[in-house]
């Protein structure tokens, strides 16, 4: 595996950041995660654009451009001889001293890693997650904003402890008012009738891709799509439960805390959503060769 590091690449071993880069000390920098799909990255343009909005919410300045940005994923995936992938981009605050003052840091340091996907078991699709909300609430928007994907991903791994804890494999956390924002790595969506609900960003969430993606090809498929406020009553009452993002794609969910969602099996439009979403991914995107 060759891994980019500013500029360069080295093998898996020699892959390595100074234990004085601040991403490393204090959490300080971003990242991404974007998919490719049959020899095409999958929208690109909004993993990258999430990217520098990131970057500029915390201040940061990509040393390189957009678009050399982009080439420099391409070229990743290319030295990779990968068509199918997960491409993970970091942009650290880079190499500075103990203090936290990002100013010390003399230049970002960019990394990105571009591997085989792991996928969730097939029986995960096909029976759906149980999961629970849990103690932990999802980040003020005031403090770090869930909107941007910072290294400081402790608030949401607190809640995934917590999920794994009470015998579940993903949690919902909700925002400080006791609404339902997302969960740890994904976001969430019910069905209730012929309408599509997830909760509005403001309320906690982060701007998911995949989400976004999904909303479209619901309202495509006739469903009423709307983005609201969301109760744990909502979520038990619905008739159907399912969860997004760049490495889950769609993932039907079968049990909120104890209560079965419908009948307890994925329903049918998160299964026609899991196939025109795969459908749909496999078809768009920027070619790599
Ligand atoms: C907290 C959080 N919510 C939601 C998502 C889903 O976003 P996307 O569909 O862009 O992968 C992610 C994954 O990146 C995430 O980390």
């Amino acid at each position: 595996m060759e891994i980019y590091i500013d500029g360069q690449f080295y093998p898996r071993e020699q892959a390595k950041v100074s234990v004085f880069d601040h991403g490393l000390l204090y959490g300080d920098g971003i990242f991404e995660g974007t998919r490719a799909y049959n020899g095409r990255v999958f929208e690109f343009d909004a993993h990258i654009n999430r990217l520098y909005d990131s970057a500029k919410a915390i201040a940061l300045e990509i040393p390189i451009s957009k678009d050399e940005m982009k080439q420099a994923h391409l070229e990743t995936l290319r030295k990779n001889e990968l068509t199918d992938a997960y491409i993970r981009t970091v942009v650290t605050r880079g190499v500075g001293d103990l203090g936290l003052d990002p100013a010390k840091c003399v230049r970002p340091t960019v990394i990105i890693i571009a591997d085989r996907i792991s996928l969730y078991p097939q029986e995960l699709y096909e029976q759906g997650l149980k999961i629970i909300t849990v103690p932990t609430r999802r980040n003020l928007p005031e403090s770090v904003n869930p909107m941007i994907k910072s290294l400081n991903y402790l608030n949401n791994i607190l809640a995934k402890i917590e999920a794994k804890l009470g015998g579940a494999a993903e949690a919902i956390m909700l925002n400080q008012e006791g609404y339902v924002a997302e969960c740890t790595g994904d976001n969430i969506f019910i069905i209730k009738g012929k309408t599509l609900a997830t909760p509005m960003v403001s309320f906690g969430a982060l701007k998911g891709v995949t989400r976004g993606v999904v909303m479209k090809l619901a309202a495509e498929l006739g469903l009423e799509v709307v983005e609201t406020t969301l109760t744990r009553y909502d979520i038990y009452v619905a008739d159907e439960c399912f969860l997004t993002g760049t490495a889950a794609e769609v993932i039907p969910v079968s049990e909120v805390d104890g209560r079965k969602i419908g009948n307890g099996k994925p329903g049918t439009y998160s299964r026609q959503l899991k196939d025109a979403y795969h459908k749909y991914a496999m078809e768009h995107g920027t070619p790599i060769y």
